[in-house]
């Protein structure tokens, strides 16, 4: 597959000052809006030993969720080179012995690197990938039971708040920029690798969907 991205525009947004907030949020309130039920979603269709791999892995916390109920071990991405040290961190201090291997990279790009997890988490990370379709193939591509994905809903006040935040970006010479891909197509692209959809809810700004590989 064959990627794309500058990474340096990631690291500008994704620094070590927003994995630590994470951390913090995470410690105090526990997961987001979204991580939160898909996280519970996986559990209730069982996560005992299973293998994850989280794209878009940011600090760690899904990841850490669904090792401390019950994951056997865990493969993470991530672009930016400011997550690890956060995450690994985290990992230490909830006594977490599993095994995690960790890419920093654009997870498109180095794919054929992993093999198949029996869970496969993405945590509002499409929008933050300019090509959909590869993003959404290559994560379930290495999809062997469940995929859970979180991304923006199509509403007006989303589509201002991109325009706005890009035009930003675009201001401050940085070449990150987020995506509002058609959440439908999104649902569509995952079906057709062979997945059906067994739950999903709705935030005012995200939709999340967990899909499952068909026996
Ligand atoms: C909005 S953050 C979400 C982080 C985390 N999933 C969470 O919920 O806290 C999106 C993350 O996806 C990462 N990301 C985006 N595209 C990626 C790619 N192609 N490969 C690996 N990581 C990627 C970014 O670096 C960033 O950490």
């Amino acid at each position: 597959m064959a990627g794309c991205c500058d990474s340096s525009g990631y690291r500008g947004v994704f620094n070590k000052k927003t994995a630590a907030r994470n951390v913090r949020s995470f410690v105090n309130k526990g997961l987001d809006s979204t991580a939160g039920p898909m996280v519970e979603a996986i559990r209730s269709r069982g996560i005992d030993q299973a293998s994850v791999l989280e794209v878009g892995a940011g600090s760690g916390t899904a990841l850490v969720s669904m090792l401390e109920s019950g994951a056997a071990s865990a493969v993470a991405f991530d672009i930016s080179p400011a997550y690890e040290t956060e995450a690994r961190a985290l990992l230490e201090a909830r006594d977490i012995a599993a095994p995690v291997e960790w890419h920093t990279g654009d997870f498109v790009a180095m794919a054929d690197e992993v093999g198949v997890s029996d869970v496969v988490f993405l945590n509002r990370v499409v929008c933050c990938y300019p090509d959909m379709e590869e993003m959404v193939d290559a994560a379930g591509s290495k999809t062997g039971r469940l995929l859970a994905m979180a991304y923006p809903r199509d509403r007006w006040p989303i589509h201002l708040f991109f325009r706005l935040l890009n035009a930003w970006l675009r201001f401050r010479r940085n070449s990150f920029r987020v995506f509002l891909h058609d959440p439908t197509a999104i649902a569509s692209r995952a079906a057709a690798t062979g997945l059906a959809e067994v739950a999903s809810g709705t935030t005012s700004a995200w939709h999340w969907r967990v899909w499952e590989r068909a026996s």
